[in-house]
């Protein structure tokens, strides 16, 4: 296979699409934590795990284009190359953890999961059990928090090899980006 410069057009596109997920699946659990039980709750809730369960499926849409597309040649001159690298496969293992947990905490609390509005559900994978529900709940929550603060290394990264080294990896993801 040809070495790539950049990212294939499917590989970026789904990469921006899952950031503007991920932020929107932060953006609903916080709104529906602070919300009283009920009706609206519910829809935030049903949103949280749509938004969530798409997620895991581009993630595993882009292990697969990435697999049959190829990606740029991986830097690891430096040990923050090497700390890059690291966070990049931590967040693909984050795409798909943090959702599993979310699924396993609505199956534990003995709440089937609602997507679309009710037009598909997910079975339960577990008994009901009150005590596991809450602790996967805060599982789940604090690998949600591991994961924005990988986002945010992730994303001062690319910013300090855009603003400061002022190199094209910015560009390998962000073709609008001019090229120095
Ligand atoms: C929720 C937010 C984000 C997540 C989960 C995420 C995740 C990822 C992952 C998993 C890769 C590796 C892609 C691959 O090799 O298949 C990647 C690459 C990249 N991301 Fe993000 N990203 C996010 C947001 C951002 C933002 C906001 C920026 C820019 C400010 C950014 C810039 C980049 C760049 C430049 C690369 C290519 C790095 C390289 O190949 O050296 N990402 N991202
Ligand atoms: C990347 C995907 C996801 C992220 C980043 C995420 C993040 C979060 C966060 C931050 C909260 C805490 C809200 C709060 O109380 O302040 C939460 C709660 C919750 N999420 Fe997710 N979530 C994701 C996917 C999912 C999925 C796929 C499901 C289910 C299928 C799910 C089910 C839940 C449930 C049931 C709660 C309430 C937990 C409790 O009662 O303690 N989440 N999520």
């Amino acid at each position: 296979m040809k070495q790539r410069v950049a990212y294939s057009p499917g590989l970026i596109a789904l990469h921006w699409l899952s950031a503007l997920l991920i932020a929107g699946v932060l953006v609903v659990g916080w709104l529906m934590g602070d919300m009283p039980k009920g009706v609206e709750k519910s829809n935030m809730m049903s949103l949280h795990q749509t938004l969530g369960v798409a997620v895991v499926v581009l993630a595993f849409l882009r292990l697969v284009l990435r697999r049959l597309q190829g990606v740029p040649p991986v830097e690891l001159a430096t040990p923050a190359d090497k700390l890059a690298a690291m966070v990049q496969v931590a967040l693909y293992g984050f795409m798909l953890l943090v959702p599993v947990l979310g699924y396993l905490t609505s199956s534990f609390g003995g709440h089937p999961v609602n997507l679309l509005g009710g037009a598909v559900s997910l079975p339960l994978l577990t008994a009901q059990n009150h005590d596991v529900h809450e602790q996967m709940g805060d599982l789940h929550q604090a690998m949600a928090y591991v994961m924005l603060a990988l986002i945010a290394l992730h994303v001062a990264g690319a910013l300090k090899h855009h603003l400061i080294l002022k190199d094209d990896v910015l560009a390998k993801m962000a073709p609008w980006v001019a090229k120095r």
